[in-house]
């Protein structure tokens, strides 16, 4: 596996996957190397911390960083590049992808798909991926990047892998190391209340009835191509946690 610091370093190939990251890795991940790797003949994986996503100051300090695990993660996935970078953003950085979707998870954070949308689209430039992975678990970011590859006429595949869970039904989350043992029993809350709402009347309403004392920053329906999933944020002491739940259809 080679580790590339740099762009000019960076080969492009046909065949090639990409699974865009901030590092971090937990099984989650792992679900999106594997997808890619049975799918390409070349793996590519980014691993940069993008400080232009960050809307809350603090979290990116607190960001888990562990290169070295990570590393070995991929490695033993049997990803072929690891692409991590120092910086992306050149001085004088004066060009962002804004996108108009709109949805809770946007505007509850404020220039947060900003950064994703720019990060991204530099990523499939300077990769030129044919496939690129996301997790169904950020919904609302696959259906920024989704219309970013439709409307800018990118030529990327975008594949959505389901979220991968913890046994008790935890959604998998760089920053579930952050909650102490009380407080990842109360963030099992969020999980179940989406749990709850599955085939009820009015699942916002019965996920917000479920949430077990749980602040939501919002619960919603939420469009993704066919598909409807039922998507909600919540707080558990100092850490932002998101999940969903597919209503109806499929997410491909
Ligand atoms: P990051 O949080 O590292 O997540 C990288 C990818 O892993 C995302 O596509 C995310 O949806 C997926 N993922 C996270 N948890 C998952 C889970 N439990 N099951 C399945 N997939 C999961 O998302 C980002 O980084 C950034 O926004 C990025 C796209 C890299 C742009 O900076």
């Amino acid at each position: 596996m080679k580790v590339v610091r740099t762009i000019d370093e960076l080969e492009t190939a046909p065949g090639t996957g990409l699974v865009p990251t901030m590092g971090a890795f937990h099984d989650g991940h792992r679900a999106l190397f594997r997808a890619a790797r049975a799918e390409n003949e070349r793996v590519v994986v980014s691993l940069f911390v993008n400080p232009a996503q960050f809307d809350e100051p603090g979290d990116l300090e607190a960001y888990p960083r562990d290169e070295a695990r990570d590393l070995a993660i991929a490695e033993a996935e049997g990803v072929d590049v690891v692409f991590a970078p120092a910086e992306l953003y050149p001085k004088g950085f004066a060009t962002w992808v804004v996108s108009d979707v709109t949805g809770a998870e946007a505007d509850s954070r404020p220039g947060h798909f900003r950064g994703v949308a720019t990060i991204c689209l530099k990523l499939f430039n300077i990769v030129r991926p044919e496939r690129a992975y996301f997790g169904q678990k950020d919904a609302q970011q696959v259906a920024v990047i989704r219309r970013l590859v439709r409307d800018l006429d990118v030529a990327v595949e975008i594949r959505v892998v389901p979220t991968v869970r913890d046994a008790d039904g935890l959604a998998l989350s760089s920053r579930n190391v952050r909650l102490s043992p009380e407080e990842r029993d109360r963030a099992l809350g969020l999980s179940r209340a989406l749990e709850a709402a599955l085939g009820a009347p009015d699942p916002v309403a019965t996920a917000r009835a479920a949430l077990n004392g749980l602040e939501p920053d919002y619960v919603e329906v939420l469009h993704l191509g066919d598909a409807m999933v039922l998507a909600a944020a919540v707080r558990v002491g100092s850490t932002r946690l998101i999940d969903n739940i597919l209503l109806e259809g499929e997410i491909r």
